[in-house]
């Protein structure tokens, strides 16, 4: 059974795609079937992934992107996955066992145009179809935007484990007492559509530090933070076995050049490395290892 994990903060801009995108790759590289869903509108995973031009494409067109599985007459979720997603520059696959359950802009019209059915709001949709589809992975990941809005919660009511990307500062630590909050009462308003075999609703079990600049010592933030995991866990409301990650995420340039190249940091060629690239590589391996031996 795949495990599927979200990745969320109610902070932007702390790494919640990147770290996506680098541990998919990871996992994938060591020969672990991953589909990687991408549900924040803002479409940087996908933008990433498939490069422009061919993000551009589904985009103009206006469906075959996740918000095609909601609207009237929906396609089936498996239509919509791009296969195989990372190419070389001949368009051969690059990566295989890494798929893409793409987004485009339109996904925003999930929270505003979208008139669903209240007793089947658009997560149960989603989730009852991924069911489907799960057992053809060992990982289903979510790239979430920074809220708890639907696209969210496709995400949140499918997984059974929530990671927290966070930066070690004050406004990280906002983000995660604030998605904590909403968390708990999502929770109360989608149990009545949970079923049995769905198991206990999803809690937070970790926290990820990320871009780490060298010499910066970051053990108040993650004091800081330990002692909010720890209220929240004697409240009973994170999971009882979170943790903060030993891994953390090196703050490197190349992180962001990835973006442009189209491609994981795993994947880039020594034509484009800088010295700082083996590290944070190194840091993605090990972080996708930690959270394979971080099994519910
Ligand atoms: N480890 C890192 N080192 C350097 N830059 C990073 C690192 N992680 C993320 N970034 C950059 O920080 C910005 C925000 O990261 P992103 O993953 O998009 O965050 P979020 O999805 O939480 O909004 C991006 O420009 C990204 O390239
Ligand atoms: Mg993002």
């Amino acid at each position: 059974m795949a495990r599927k994990i979200s990745f969320l903060n109610y902070k932007g801009g702390v790494g919640k795609t990147s770290l996506v995108v680098n541990t998919a790759a990871c996992l994938a590289a060591n020969g672990r079937r991953v589909l990687l869903c991408d549900f924040d509108t803002q479409s940087n995973a996908s933008i990433w992934l498939m490069r422009l031009e061919r993000w551009n494409k589904l985009n103009s067109g206006g469906h075959g992107s996740v918000y095609s599985f909601f609207e009237p007459g929906g396609v089936q979720l498996s239509d919509l996955i791009v296969r195989d997603v990372v190419q070389d520059k001949a368009g051969k696959p690059a990566l295989p066992g890494l798929d893409l359950l793409p987004t485009t802009f339109n996904l925003v019209d999930l929270e505003s145009e979208y008139v669903g059915d209240p007793k089947r709001p658009a997560y149960l949709l989603f989730q009852e179809q991924l069911e489907v589809i799960a057992k053809d992975y060992d990982y289903v990941l979510f790239d979430c935007p920074p809220n708890l809005l639907r696209a969210s919660q496709c995400g949140v009511f499918s997984s059974q484990e929530i990671y927290v990307p966070s930066n070690p500062d004050a406004l990280s630590l906002i983000g995660f007492t604030l998605l904590v909050e909403k968390l708990g009462r999502f929770q109360q308003l989608s149990a009545g559509f949970r079923n049995a075999s769905m198991g206990a609703p999803t809690q937070v079990r970790g926290i990820i530090f990320n871009s780490i600049k060298s010499g910066i010592d970051i053990e108040v933030p993650k004091m800081r933070m330990q002692l909010r995991l720890n209220q929240f866990k004697t409240a009973k409301r994170a999971a009882q076995d979170a943790k903060i990650f030993d891994t953390q995420i090196r703050d490197a340039m190349v992180v962001r050049r990835a973006v442009t190249l189209g491609l994981p940091v795993n994947l880039i060629g020594q034509e484009n490395i800088e010295q700082t690239r083996d590290n944070v590589v190194q840091d993605y391996r090990r972080l996708a290892a930690e959270i394979e031996t971080h099994e519910p």
